[in-house]
């Protein structure tokens, strides 16, 4: 219903706030040897104990609040459980994303919630403890943002929410991950290549992004493009813990978010009717999020 609705929303939030107290009090000891963190598939590839301690925190406020409901986490998962989206109210959390920056000691860490219910992804919760940034979104509710500069919730996106005339003037995100095998890494150096230089035979036929950044969280991506700080936002190789709450927040900004699609031109035509989040989407692992990129010309 909706008042249970609201109450696993305004718990979400202050879940996320106390997950950013322990990440932050986390972040106190130093990473400059490898004790507090280790490697999974890479050596870009990180979990630092401040992801599993942070995780365990969460999943058992979360169980102790609402027992009937499942849990899907990125460090139980690499543990090896296997949740799937099944028909309960189903909590998909990073308990760091961007657990590189965390170990660098580079801000764009976040801890990120999304909540999926009947199999869509209806509330999401990303906050930046460093930053003191939280931002939330319930579908149908729009997008907010509270940080010390809009200290009550302020609605997103919070500029220019008209769409850009060109991809000239976009600020794009991509993001390299940590595959970085040679057949992934040439897919990512190409696609890279088309959006944002003068390639011959580019999508985009000599026009290209006027910026370029890798921030190094997933969901940090969606939510700058919900807020319209970045136009558009790349990558392949994403879970479904780094998506979930940046998904909904997005769309909610007015943004289209497209699985596995890599072509801008794509993403365009696809831009409608792409406002339900479905398992397929959540596990698609390739993500374009877009916002304001108007014109088919730009491909
Ligand atoms: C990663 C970050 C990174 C993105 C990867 C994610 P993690 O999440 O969001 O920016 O490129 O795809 O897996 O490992 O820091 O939680």
């Amino acid at each position: 219903s909706e008042s249970e609705l609201q109450d696993i929303y305004t718990f979400a939030i202050d879940l996320s706030r106390k997950a950013g107290r322990a990440i932050v009090e986390g972040s106190s000891r130093r990473f400059s040897s490898s004790a507090g963190f280790d490697q999974k598939k890479n050596t870009a590839d990180l979990v630092t104990e401040t992801d599993q301690a942070t995780e365990e925190l969460v999943k058992k406020e979360i169980s102790t609040r609402f027992p009937s409901h499942q849990f899907i986490g990125e460090e139980s998962w690499a543990a090896g459980e296997e949740n799937a989206i099944g028909d309960a109210v189903t909590w998909i959390v990073d308990p760091i994303d961007g657990t590189t920056n965390f170990v660098h000691g580079f801000p764009f860490t976040c801890i990120s919630i999304g909540i999926v219910v009947d199999k869509q992804a209806v509330i999401g919760v990303v906050y930046a403890p460093f930053m003191d940034t939280l931002y939330h979104g319930c579908k149908g509710k729009g997008s907010y943002v509270s940080s010390p500069h809009h200290q009550t919730p302020t609605q997103l996106p919070l500029a220019n929410p008209q769409p850009l005339p060109s991809l000239t003037q976009a600020l794009v995100a991509f993001e390299w991950g940590s595959d970085r095998r040679s057949a992934v890494l040439s897919k990512k150096l190409s696609s890279f290549a088309k959006i944002t230089g003068d390639a011959e035979g580019g999508v985009v036929g000599g026009k290209f992004a006027q910026g370029v950044r890798s921030i190094g969280s997933a969901a940090l991506n969606f939510c700058h493009v919900a807020s319209g700080s970045l136009d558009l936002y790349w990558e392949i190789g994403c879970w479904a813990w780094d998506v979930c709450a940046g998904i909904v927040i997005a769309q909610e900004a007015g943004a289209a978010v497209v699985g596995s699609q890599t072509h801008a031109k794509e993403v365009i035509e696809a831009k409608e009717g792409f406002n339900v989040v479905t398992p397929q989407l959540l596990t698609g692992r390739k993500y374009v999020v877009i916002r304001a990129i108007d014109g088919a010309d730009d491909g």
